[in-house]
């Protein structure tokens, strides 16, 4: 450890600076207020540069080094994580896996839930940071499409598909301004059985007649294990849509998990996936560091002209979102 502190002696010296700094401003008889300050702007600006070097070292290190590092940052750095409620939260993942459905929901009521100034510091700091506001996106990217799917069909009835829904806060959201006069059949899958409940809840505020929502409690990879995605007595989809859930699937999970839906899918049905893109690699390096929240990032270009090669037939589409963190693919039958 020593040695590669030793070694690495910049980037510690960028965290005992960003440490000294936050304990200045935050003793000082001035009181600063950390937010939305210069001093705030000032602590933004040197979380970039540790995570600027956090990058560098990223490139330079070994697998087990980045890790030994990674830990040692967060060591350093946990009594002001622990104080934000929401970076809190990102580490502790009191559920047991990274993004459950309510760290989502942190990040779309965009609420500073900490009372203290180091806690609303990094409350604001987390909430603003360009991969939260992609994620925001995201969701009204979601919205956008199932909206004009539905309203572009010519059928009466569609089932729908949400795999990995969490708190279905898109559906909650798009049916609190939309009306459709089709019959709406959504049926919803989640491992955890607390987000489930959480969107039931909500869901079943909406007063329609024509929407139905069934819920599923499945492990998906267990599904894509057993190579068949039977959930409502194997009937077919005429949408299946999953965002924040392929980022969790390493290696050959996420080929297995396509060709599943491919065999779910009508005619003239489409599959949409959100993914975390490549393009922005250098913004997932905070979510690494600070909560030990790691995701899968893909290549638009190449994962484009990889569906093209295992969809055979099908149409393959890539769709781009203002953030270049996040992207869509879209297949279509
Ligand atoms: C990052 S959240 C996204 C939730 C929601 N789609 C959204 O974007 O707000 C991922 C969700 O996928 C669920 N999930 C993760 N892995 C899963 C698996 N193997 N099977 C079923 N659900 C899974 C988690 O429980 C969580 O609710």
């Amino acid at each position: 450890m020593r040695r590669i502190k030793e070694k690495h002696a910049l980037f510690f010296n960028s965290i005992n600076d960003f440490k000294s700094f936050l304990s200045e401003s935050t003793l000082s008889r001035k009181r600063l207020p950390i937010d939305p300050s210069s001093c705030g702007r000032e602590l933004d600006k040197k979380v970039r540069f540790m995570m600027d070097k956090a990058n560098k070292l990223e490139n330079e290190l070994t697998r087990n080094e980045i890790i030994k590092v990674r830990s040692l940052f967060r060591r350093a750095m946990c009594d002001c994580i622990k104080k934000s409620k929401i970076l809190k939260r990102f580490l502790e993942k009191p559920l047991g896996y990274p993004g459950d459905y309510f760290m989502f929901e942190m990040i779309y009521n965009q609420e500073i839930l900490s009372k203290n100034k180091i806690g609303i510091y990094f409350d604001r700091n987390v909430l603003t940071h360009p991969v939260a506001q992609s994620m925001i996106e995201r969701k009204e990217c979601i919205k956008n499409l199932i909206d004009s799917f539905i309203t572009s069909s010519n059928k009466k009835e569609l089932n729908i598909l949400n795999l990995g829904c969490g708190s279905a806060r898109e559906l909650k959201e798009l049916f609190a301004s939309k009306k459709y006069s089709k019959k709406l059949i959504f049926e919803l899958v989640d491992q955890d059985n607390r987000a489930l409940n959480y969107a039931k809840t909500n869901l079943s505020k909406i007063n329609a007649n024509n929407l139905n929502f069934l819920y599923h409690k499945k492990n998906i990879l267990n599904i894509v294990k057993k190579e068949d995605l039977i959930l409502n007595n194997g009937d077919k989809y005429d949408l299946i849509y999953s965002i924040g859930l392929v980022d969790y699937f390493f290696g050959n999970i996420f080929e297995n998990f396509i060709n599943n839906l491919l065999r779910k899918i009508k005619n003239h049905g489409k599959i949409i996936i959100a993914c975390c893109s490549t393009n922005s690699y250098k913004d997932f390096t905070y979510l690494k560091w600070f909560s030990d929240w790691n995701l899968v990032l893909r290549c638009p270009n190449r994962l484009e002209k990889y569906l093209s090669r295992i969809c055979n037939g099908k149409r393959v589409k890539i769709i781009k979102a203002s953030s270049n963190a996040i992207f869509f693919v879209e297949i279509s039958s």
